[in-house]
């Protein structure tokens, strides 16, 4: 077997962590401050993660600058999630918040201040007072617009400081799965020297991003290609929600770069080629702050009905010029730099051209509210799956159901990264043995790796990703049909027939970036082809999965009666996407006379902002 020829530098320790945005390093942090062994690997050094690209921050009622509380923050979150979220685990997320974020200020975040001292929050979309019935409240804490920025570099030392140990730029290759379907470790190759590195542990924890890249055009990094959900769907288990894909209303015209919803929160708006505030037709009440998944419909709609700016007439503006250029200074700097740098524009004296740009993904891997990963059975939707966890992006909690908020991302991966060490400790028995690694599967995953390696046909990887993103541009985009979406099962389907075709140019186990990139194409394409099959059988409108011919009803295309269900989707080796589905969380983790909210305010209804 081609898998021999590679030997394994053997590790073992209690934890090992993928991936090292906010949830990795928030995870391996926690699991390290218990005195778990732990360790965590990373394609990219940790502070290159795609979090420090997050700029307009991290939300949590901390009632700074306005009245607010977490029934609030839920209440915002449960609409925003057009009612597709578990109630347990967005009450969770709301209750924790305050909590993660004081202890990022004690980690030592540099937060942006208010004149006595506390923590500056910014309004952001979908963000209310009063059960949505007040005006915007101020819940997005800010460090300037630099928020991920310095949330990864404090929680980096932080996690250094508790001698957690990083094995950086290490690509990992997939998950050892035991005879009787346990996560025993990972195998990942060290990019620098060219070495196998086989690490056994009681827990692995997945937190490898979003796959953005799967689209042509996306505010994420490059390197969010979807590892973790490649590597899980490999090993045989569901994606979940895998359709429901966040359009950001305002990416730089061409570039694709984030200008953040935090300019809109300091004031700025959107306009058409008649100079018309169109936002305030849309949506009366939070206008330019509505949720990012209605603004960036309403967009599509100016442009599509002609009264997009530029020479085509295909994108809108951004005005932030009224805004005093102190405030812009002090508040904005980052995205006025991004601004000049790709878009050749002054914030002070003119707009910013913007077009909605892929920039999430609320389906992910499967988890309960501590991050542990779910396998459901018809006898079981909520089994777990053992020795694995996923957190952040790269999992669904599902506390974002079908539309995220804009700074809950940022507080997401906190507050469950949080979750999931505490839990970890709970169940990772230090004394216990690492578990003995299942040969047959590690030949497997090598023999997968050489094959890769020597790949010999006549499709370059970079051929073949452009066709795979625009397909996904054009098929599983803002606006959906049946026949898009049927389109692109079809045209999926048969790019997942080329991968058998690739052409890898460099065999070299040094820094082969060919090797690289071809390996995450085929992550890419797991999380690619389980979307479109998931949005082709949902047959209505929720979130940001807009479909255009379930568009009619009180709900505006919502079907609670048939659709109020996560998707699971399995695919196996050959490409072919089988569905099933598991029920909402209704319950919450408290009830209303234990000080929990009261569910008459979340109950379904009609999603207008
Ligand atoms: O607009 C932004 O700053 C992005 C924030 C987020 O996605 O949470």
């Amino acid at each position: 077997m081609a898998g021999q020829a590679y030997s394994f530098v053997d590790h073992k320790y209690d934890v090992v962590v993928v991936g090292a945005g906010g949830a990795g390093l928030r995870a391996t942090l926690g699991m390290a401050e218990q005195g778990l062994r732990t360790a965590c690997i990373s394609k990219v050094f940790p502070t290159r993660s795609h979090t420090v690209a997050a700029q307009g921050g991290i939300a949590a009622s901390l009632q700074n600058m306005t009245p607010d509380c977490w029934q609030w923050h839920m209440y915002d979150t449960v609409k925003g999630s057009d009612w597709l979220g578990d109630t347990d685990a967005m009450e969770y997320l709301a209750r924790e918040a305050p909590k993660a974020v004081y202890e990022l200020e004690h980690y030592g975040v540099p937060f942006s201040r208010t004149e006595d001292g506390r923590i500056y929050q910014r309004p952001f979309g979908g963000h209310m007072q009063n059960y949505g019935n007040g005006p915007p409240v101020q819940r997005t804490c800010a460090a300037a617009d630099r928020t991920g920025h310095a949330i990864l570099h404090t929680l980096y030392g932080q996690s250094l400081r508790h001698n957690a140990e990083f094995f950086i730029e290490y690509f990992a290759l997939d998950l050892i799965m035991s005879e009787d379907g346990v996560c025993q470790g990972v195998i990942a190759w060290n990019l620098d020297d060219g070495t196998i590195h086989r690490f056994s542990a009681k827990m692995v924890v997945l937190a490898t991003g979003g796959y953005g890249r799967a689209y042509f055009s996306a505010t994420s990094a490059h390197t969010c290609t979807g590892d973790g959900g490649g590597m899980t769907a490999r090993a045989g288990l569901p994606l979940q929600d895998m359709e429901f894909v966040q359009f950001h209303p305002t990416g730089i015209y061409g570039a694709g770069c984030l200008i953040t919803e935090g300019a809109r929160g300091e004031g700025g708006y959107l306009v058409n080629s008649e100079g018309e505030r169109f936002m305030e037709r849309y949506a009366p009440s939070a206008k330019d702050l509505a949720s990012r998944d209605v603004v960036s419909r309403c967009m599509t709609m100016e442009i599509r009905d002609g009264r997009g700016v530029g020479k085509q007439k295909d994108h809108i503006f951004l005005h932030l010029d009224h805004l005093d250029p102190d405030i812009l200074a002090e508040r904005l700097p980052g995205i006025s730099e991004s601004a000049k740098i790709f878009a050749g524009v002054d914030v002070t004296k003119e707009p910013i051209p913007v077009l909605p740009t892929v920039h999430y993904n609320m389906g992910g891997v499967p988890t309960n509210y501590w991050g542990e990963v779910l396998n459901p059975t018809k006898d079981d939707p909520n089994a777990i799956q053992p020795g694995l966890m996923a957190v952040g992006e790269a999992g669904c909690a599902s506390v974002h159901g079908a539309n995220r908020l804009g700074s809950n991302s940022l507080i997401d991966l906190v507050v469950f990264g949080r979750a999931a060490a505490i839990k970890a400790a709970e169940v990772v028995d230090p004394k216990s043995a690492v578990p003995t690694p299942n040969e047959a599967c590690c030949d497997k995953i090598m023999a997968r790796f050489d094959k890769l390696r020597h790949a010999n046909g006549g499709t370059p990887t970079a051929r073949l990703r452009e066709k795979m993103q625009r397909a996904m541009q054009e098929d599983a985009a803002v606006f959906r049909t049946q026949e898009s979406l049927e389109q692109g099962c079809q045209r999926l389907t048969a790019i997942w027939g080329e991968l058998a075709d690739l052409k890898v140019t460099d065999r070299s186990m040094i820094w082969n970036s060919d090797l690289v990139e071809t390996l995450e194409l085929e992550n890419l394409m797991a999380n690619a082809i389980t979307t479109v099959h998931g949005a082709e059988a949902r047959k209505e409108s929720r979130g940001a999965h807009a479909r255009e011919d379930y568009k009619d009803g009180p709900m505006g295309g919502r079907d609670d009666e048939n659709w109020r269900k996560h998707t699971l989707a399995r695919v196996d080796e050959a490409g072919k996407v089988t569905l099933d589905y598991r029920a909402v969380v209704t319950e919450p983790l408290t009830t209303f006379e234990e000080g929990g909210i009261d569910m008459a305010k979340i109950a379904p209804k009609a999603r207008v902002y």
